[in-house]
């Protein structure tokens, strides 16, 4: 099944998004002159406020409080997320999970809320910060024994990692989601009947060749979901594509 093309233009996209880039760099330049804490470190100490520890839900409803009320957090967000959340429902809870991108842990938390004890997720930063603050969310949320935050460059990381998972998220540095899934396919990391989604492949990050490679490749259903960036109005989309049976 081909997927619909990502909808709007790259540089209209862009344009509408001026003001809101120039209001979120205010806002965290503002927040930094006050005395706050880096941005990773900041959402830790409020979710920690604000949640109750053990329960996950409250953590990402704190988190997503925190991005809209005060400083901007690139997690997956409260739109975009509950299509990962049913697409981790829909493998089980024994699902084996491999995330590029941990930030503060946000999709982390959402994802391994659903995993039992033989469930597994994997999730890479290459900042030591996110793998730091992301393994407190995931303690905070109480789903910290089925998670394993490594640090370090994605590519590297990959190259000695033992699968197969049944879902892959790509999350990370954008330029890298083609060679990276390359390299997971080769290394035989997904599953028969694995998935991987892709995030922040809408019109406002450009032309990813990861997109075009994936949707032409026949061993793989694609379907294109279109959204919302992260607690904003701004166009964005997620690549959902879903090995076919028998064609690993
Ligand atoms: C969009 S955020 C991840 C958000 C997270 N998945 C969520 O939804 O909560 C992207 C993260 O990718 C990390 N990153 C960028 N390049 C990377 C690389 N080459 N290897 C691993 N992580 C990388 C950044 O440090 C950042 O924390």
């Amino acid at each position: 099944m081909s997927a619909p093309a990502p909808r709007g233009s790259v540089l209209a996209t862009r344009l509408r998004a001026v003001p809101w880039a120039l209001r979120t760099v205010a806002r965290e330049v503002a927040s930094r002159l006050h005395g706050e804490p880096p941005v990773r470190e900041a959402a830790l100490r409020w979710a920690r406020d604000r949640a109750n520890p053990g329960d996950p839900a409250s953590v990402l409803a704190a988190l997503d409080r925190f991005a809209v009320e005060r400083r901007f957090l690139m997690n997956v967000g409260d739109e975009k997320g509950p299509l990962l959340d049913r697409i981790v429902r829909e493998i089980g809870p024994a699902a084996r999970i491999l995330e590029l991108g941990t930030f503060v842990g946000y999709s982390a938390v959402l994802m391994s809320r659903h995993l039992g004890a033989a469930g597994r997720l994997v999730s890479i930063d290459v900042d030591p910060e996110s793998s730091r603050v992301g393994r407190q969310v995931a303690d905070l949320a109480g789903t910290a024994d089925r998670c394993e935050f490594l640090h370090g460059k994605s590519t590297e990381v990959i190259a000695r990692l033992e699968g197969p998972f049944d879902l892959v998220f790509l999350d990370h540095w954008k330029g890298l989601y083609l060679r990276d899934a390359r390299a997971i396919l080769e290394r035989g990391l997904l599953a028969q009947r694995g998935t991987i989604v892709a995030d922040n492949v809408g019109p406002l990050f450009g032309d990813n060749a990861y997109v075009g490679w994936m949707r032409a490749r026949e061993d793989f259903d694609s379907e294109y979901v279109s959204g919302h960036l992260e607690y904003g109005t701004i166009e964005d989309g997620v690549l959902v594509s879903r090995r076919r049976p028998g064609r690993a």
